[in-house]
This record gives structure tokens, sequence and C-alpha cells, in this order.
């Protein structure tokens, strides 16, 4: 077959069209998801790539709290049950903060992992005794251990910041010691006798103090108080405790990377550079693809991983295990377990424009790929959930894991006319990891080979 795609452009066009016609007609009626058209187009035609349920878009989020100095939104729960067992313990949530907004005290009953996206803030954390004032800046990557008091100012003039939180606990709950009209502190919920005696203090005071502070979640900071806040905040490192148990923020950009070609750059933070990460099971990535280029197509040995679109468009695609329901009506009828088993070996593509903001879940395994849009780098942040021993597996270009077949194997496996024809299509891509998007790819030596 792709010989004659190859030779005939009508050809190649004809067959395009009824394949992607055969699969639309199918899959709308089972699943409501069809082939992308015009994939780089955006507007129109993409209505029913809903990608679903890996992917996650604008529609998925709801505003837990919005005020003109700030909002929380907060993804849905991955309550599919194809992703419950891996990352149904897991919320994605948006923070924004205006200039110079401040957030106050709070503690979070689950350990977040923060992506700073844009910005730069002054990030306190009271755990352990004490205080570590953090500066931190976009590209920053940090963990908040469950249970620190925890507060956040914006310290820029005229730029907002915005960053992406991972919590590890889909129903976490977030409890603030002050508070007034939204939110209560949660000392509004003990008795008069038992607070009195616990602060050794009059009731009425104490409602002065915590009760009666009605500005809200996030309360706007003048120039100095900021000022003043920052001028404490380090990188970390200034504590007392062992090297290993401190908290720093690390950026990510900032790592060396761990591919990196002309058509993208990939960063990594894993267990061996940040301990909380490691006792999370979590390591955090970004794969920046450079406009106009993908990625190889590509899974995880392990980890499930959630990725985030932090800047650009473009799209992915993931090859799924299909299991139809016609598939499903006709094994109760007949047939053995391996028959049914047989029966279900399909695979379907799961495809969605995204953007920034997008969510898209990649489970362990599966193989998927991002490919860029036409006007600019498409940035994507990766937490790899249960990441513990986790391999990436690159199934195109030069570190093709495909070329460690052996060749008694090629031999078999391709017939011997076709080991040839497979040598060459399986170290054709001399790119690794980050290749030409499909917009760019010359396909030099295709055309030399039957011009
Ligand atoms: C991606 O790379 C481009 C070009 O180097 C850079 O300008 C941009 O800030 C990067 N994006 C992110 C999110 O790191």
């Amino acid at each position: 077959m792709k010989t004659s795609v190859a030779r005939s452009p009508l050809v190649a066009l004809v067959l395009c069209l009824s394949l992607s016609f055969g699969f639309a007609s199918r899959d709308v009626e089972e699943v409501g998801w069809r082939r992308v058209e015009g994939r780089v187009e955006w507007g129109k035609g993409h209505s029913g790539n809903t990608g679903r349920p890996y992917y996650f878009g604008e529609e998925s989020f709801r505003e837990w709290s919005r005020t003109p100095l700030g909002h929380f939104k907060l993804l849905e729960r991955f309550d599919d049950e194809l992703l419950r067992g891996s990352v149904g313990d897991y919320r994605v949530t948006y923070l924004e903060m205006a200039p110079r907004a401040f957030l106050q005290p709070s503690h979070f009953d689950a350990d977040e992992v923060l992506y700073v996206k844009e910005g730069e803030g002054v990030l306190v954390l009271l755990r352990k005794g004490r205080r570590e004032s953090l500066c931190v800046r976009e590209g920053d990557v940090m963990v908040i251990p469950a249970g620190s008091i925890v507060y956040f100012a914006n310290t820029h003039r005229s730029k907002w910041l915005r960053v992406v939180m991972l919590l590890n606990y889909a129903s976490f709950e977030e409890f603030f010691p002050v508070g007034g009209e939204g939110p209560d502190s949660y000392l509004s919920a003990f008795s008069d006798d038992v607070l009195q005696a616990a602060f050794n203090s009059r009731r009425d005071e104490l409602e002065r103090v915590f009760e009666r502070q009605s500005k809200g979640e996030i309360w706007q900071a003048s120039e100095e108080q900021i000022q003043e806040l920052s001028r404490s905040c380090s990188r970390g490192g200034g504590g007392s405790g062992s090297k290993e148990e401190e908290i720093n923020p690390t950026s990510l950009p900032g790592q060396k990377p761990r591919y990196s070609n002309n058509h993208g750059r990939m960063h990594m933070i894993t267990g061996d550079e940040c301990r909380h990460l490691r006792d999370l099971d979590m390591e955090v990535g970004i794969a920046n693809i450079t406009c106009g280029s993908m990625m190889a197509p590509r899974y995880t040995t392990r980890a499930t991983t959630i990725a985030v679109v932090v800047e650009g468009r473009g799209y992915f695609e993931m090859a799924c295990p299909h299991k139809s329901d016609s598939g499903r009506s006709e094994r109760r009828e007949h047939g053995s377990e391996e028959q049914q088993m047989m029966k279900s070996r399909g695979y379907k593509q799961v495809t969605a424009q995204i953007k920034e903001g997008s969510v898209i879940v990649l489970p362990a395994g599966y193989p998927a790929t991002f490919v860029t849009g036409n006007e600019g780098n498409l940035a994507v942040v990766c937490f790899g959930v249960g990441s513990g021993n986790d391999e990436e597996v690159f199934l195109a270009g030069g570190n093709n894991l495909l070329k460690q077949l052996d060749a008694p194997a090629r031999a078999i496996v391709f017939g011997g006319q076709g080991r040839e024809a497979a040598d060459r299509v399986i170290g054709a891509q001399t790119d690794s990891v980050f290749l030409p998007g499909p917009q760019q790819q010359s396909r030099g030596g295709v055309s030399d080979m039957w011009s």
C-alpha cells in the first residue's frame, strides 16, 4: 500500500479520503468521534474530535473562586473508568493572581506539585516549626507537602502570576485559619469554651481577629508590603534541616535538557533531583516543541502522564486499544476467551486539537504524539504519575526501539523480501525524539526512490 500511495498523489488522495470516510461513518455512530479534517486548521470541522476520555478542554474546568484579584480553576475529576485506576486520585488546578495580589494563609489536605507558568512571586511555607520564604519565578517546579500552611504573593507590578498545580487527593479540601465571609475560618467551627481556653483569650477578641476579616481569599497588598515580603525570600537552602528535606523551587527549563535538537527540547526533574517528587512517585518534565515540528510517537513504560499545554497550539494523536460495543455482543454469543481476545485487537485513534490550558492524560504503554500548529512553539508540561523505574520508549526516529529487532526476527517478521524495505523504513528517520512535523517533512528519500 505504501508504494502505491507514494507513486500517485491522486491515488493517495482518493485512498485517504475513502479511509477517513470509512473511519468516520463507523466511529461517529459508535463512540462519537472521527478523524481530524484540516488538522491544523482552527475553528471548524473538528467538533467531533473530542479526544474522550483522555482530553480535557476549557469546558471541563470550573471556577472554584473568582475575584478581580484572582481565579482558582479546578479540572473535573478523572472519573472515567479508563482513568480512575491510574490518575483518579489527582486533580489539576490553575491559580491566577493579579499584580500584587496576596493569597491568604491556608493549608490543603493534599500534596501539591506546582509549576509556575508565568510571572513571579513569594511563596511562604510554614512547616516543621519554621518558615521558609521562597522566591519563585516562571518555569519553577515546587512540591508543597500536605498540611503546610502557605501564603503566596504576586510580587510583580503589572504581570499576572499563573500557576499550574497538581494535587494528589481528588476530594481535597482547603483550610483557612483566618476568614470572614467566604472563606470562613475553621476556628468558627469550635465552641466558645474550647476556643477561649485554647487561646487564653476572650471570645469577642478571637472573633475580631480570626473570623471578621472579610477581604476574601485573595487580598490586594501595597507596594511596600510586597517589597517587605520579598526582602526575606530566597531560592531555598538557608534552613537548618538536612539538604534533602528542604523545599526548593527548581527551574525546569534550567535543567540540562534530556533531549534537544532543532525541533524541540525536553527538560525533566525526577526523584533523583528532588526527594519530595520521589516521595510522591512523580516526575515533572516539559517538552518544548519547535513550531512546525512534532514529537516522535512514544509511550512510557510505567508512568501515566498528565500533560498540561502551557504554550501554543497543535494536536495530539494516541493509539487506544479498541473494544467496540459490537465486538462485545459478538463475544457474548460465541467463542472462547481466546477468540474474544483476538477480536478486540484493534486500535482507534484518539485525537484532539489542543491549546494553552488543555489537559491530556496519556496512560502508560499507550503510543502517543504531539504535533505543533503553524503559529509558534507548543510547550507541554508533563506530570508523570507512578514514575518509579519509568522509561520513555520512542517508536520512530534515531532512537527507535524497533531498531533493536535482531536480524533473524526481522527476517521472520517482515519476510525475505520485506526485510530490506523494513530496514529502510526503520532507519529512514534520522532525527530523534523531536522531528520535522507533517507539514515540514520533505520525504526526500521516498520521492527520490520513485521518481
Ligand atoms: C519554549 O521555547 C521557546 C524558544 O526557545 C521559548 O521562547 C519559550 O519561552 C519556551 N516555552 C516554555 C514554556 O518554556
